[in-house]
């Protein structure tokens, strides 16, 4: 299924904030099409100590893809047509429950889908059989635990509530999440990680508060020039923790 040497077994799919890898050798760009269409941006392949990954940018290199246009399946579909089988889902996310305060780093053990008419299946359409994955633990116990061992600090566990946006939510929404057990929300992590699941594919979200969600902590509206500064300053934490998980985690070593 490689595409002549432009392959890597582990995937970074970066966020808001994170464009491009600090401290890797980036190697080659391309543009993939896949039978999905075509992914947010070009893939980069790119080497840390000598082990390959692949980037891209869910949002596009712009920016300018919002969280329910983003066409995960045409992400996801390439990725695995280059031979990838671990992602990392890097998110910068609202902290609802007290300890996921701004600048924290969550590795999620448990999700719970809220948005609404994405395209979330590779299973719709000329079946020879209905396919039902288990998706009891979304993400990956392995990915989660390596990446944990990559980024000191990280809070271990939490539920991700993936809203479909491209608004924020209401005070009164984000109650309903916190009674309904989310910890922190984002737009993104779904259909993502279900379809990383369809097609056999390790999957861990490594989450950036980056603002406390509407209503907590006594907000009463949230500025997005206070969420830059510290997606600014967040996401420079998550290159590091993405140098170190290539550092131990090279290609092959499983
Ligand atoms: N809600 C949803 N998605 C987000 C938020 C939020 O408060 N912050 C960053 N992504």
């Amino acid at each position: 299924m490689n595409r002549n040497n432009f392959a890597a077994e582990i995937a970074i799919i970066g966020g808001t904030g994170l464009y491009q890898l600090d401290g890797f050798e980036n190697i080659e760009q391309r543009k993939l099409i896949t039978r999905w269409g075509e992914p947010s941006s070009e893939l980069t392949l790119s080497r840390f100590n000598n082990s390959p990954v692949i980037f891209l940018a869910r949002h596009g290199l712009q920016h300018n893809i919002p969280p329910h246009k983003v066409n995960y399946r045409a992400n996801l579909w390439a990725l695995k047509e280059c031979g990838v089988k671990k992602i990392i889902a890097v998110a910068a996310v609202g902290g609802i429950s007290a300890k996921m305060s701004p600048e924290t780093i969550v590795i999620p053990d448990q999700l719970i889908d809220y948005t609404y008419g994405r395209k979330h299946t590779y299973f719709a359409d000329d079946l020879q059989q209905v396919t039902h994955i288990d998706f009891t633990e979304p993400y990956s116990a392995r990915l989660r635990s390596q990446l944990l061992a990559a980024a000191e600090n990280a809070l271990d566990g939490g539920t991700y509530a993936a809203t479909q946006g491209p608004r924020l939510e209401t005070a009164a929404e984000v109650k309903k999440l916190k009674q309904d057990g989310a910890d922190i929300i984002g737009m993104t992590g779904m259909p993502e990680a279900s379809l990383a699941r369809e097609i056999d594919i390790e999957y861990a979200c490594c989450a950036l508060v980056v603002n406390w969600a509407a209503g907590c902590a006594g907000t009463t509206k949230i500025e997005h020039k206070e969420i830059q500064a510290i997606v600014d300053k967040g996401m420079l934490r998550v290159k590091s923790v993405l140098q170190n998980f290539m550092q131990h985690n090279q290609a092959g070593s499983d």
